[in-house]
């Protein structure tokens, strides 16, 4: 019987100290996970608007406007360049999407012989670099885009 009582009293102990450590992962995860997943870094964000300005915004828009009438293709059959800012599509992608846009080019993601005038940027910028200017696109969302594109990532 005593025996019993110390196992029992062992195991409710072993309870108390899962539940504790999950309370404790949780809080972990809550507090450091927003940040680190968006990697939103005031000196990325300011990276990543250096890089926006030098090799995207000729088309994107230093505002991140994009092209008139983006939706429609050119009388070449290209597209012109879409805006990054809430008006746009490019939330409709999530991060891993946009990374591999930004550094194989559409071209290089839609294959078959697709052209576009936006080159990949895979010779061009690291991939920090790219991090750095998605970051810096998703940092000028309004927090309604940016919690449906969180939604999106974990999709
Ligand atoms: C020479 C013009 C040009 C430059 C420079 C350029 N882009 Fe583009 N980008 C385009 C065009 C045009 C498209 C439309 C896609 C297509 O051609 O099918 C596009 C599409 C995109 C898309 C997909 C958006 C969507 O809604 O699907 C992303 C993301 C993107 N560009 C990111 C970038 C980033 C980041 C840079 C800078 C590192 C950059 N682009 C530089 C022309 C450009």
């Amino acid at each position: 019987m005593a025996q019993e009582m110390f196992f029992c009293e062992r195991s409710r102990r072993l309870l108390l100290a899962a539940i504790a450590l999950h309370a404790l992962v949780m809080l972990v995860l809550i507090t450091v996970t927003p940040a680190s997943a968006a990697g939103e870094t005031a000196e990325r964000v300011e990276l990543g608007r250096n890089i926006y300005t030098k090799h995207c915004a000729s088309c994107h828009g230093a505002k991140l406007e994009g092209q008139p009438n983006w939706r429609t293709r050119n009388a070449d059959g290209r597209l012109p360049a879409p805006p990054h800012d809430a008006s746009g599509h490019t939330w409709h992608h999530d991060d891993e999407h946009l990374f591999r846009i930004t550094k194989e080019g559409p071209a290089g993601i839609v294959g078959k012989g697709y052209v576009s005038d936006m080159p990949g940027f895979a010779d061009t910028l690291s991939d920090a670099e790219i991090e750095a200017v998605i970051t810096f696109i998703k940092s000028t969302w309004p927090e309604r885009i940016r919690k449906r594109h969180d939604r999106l990532n974990r999709r």
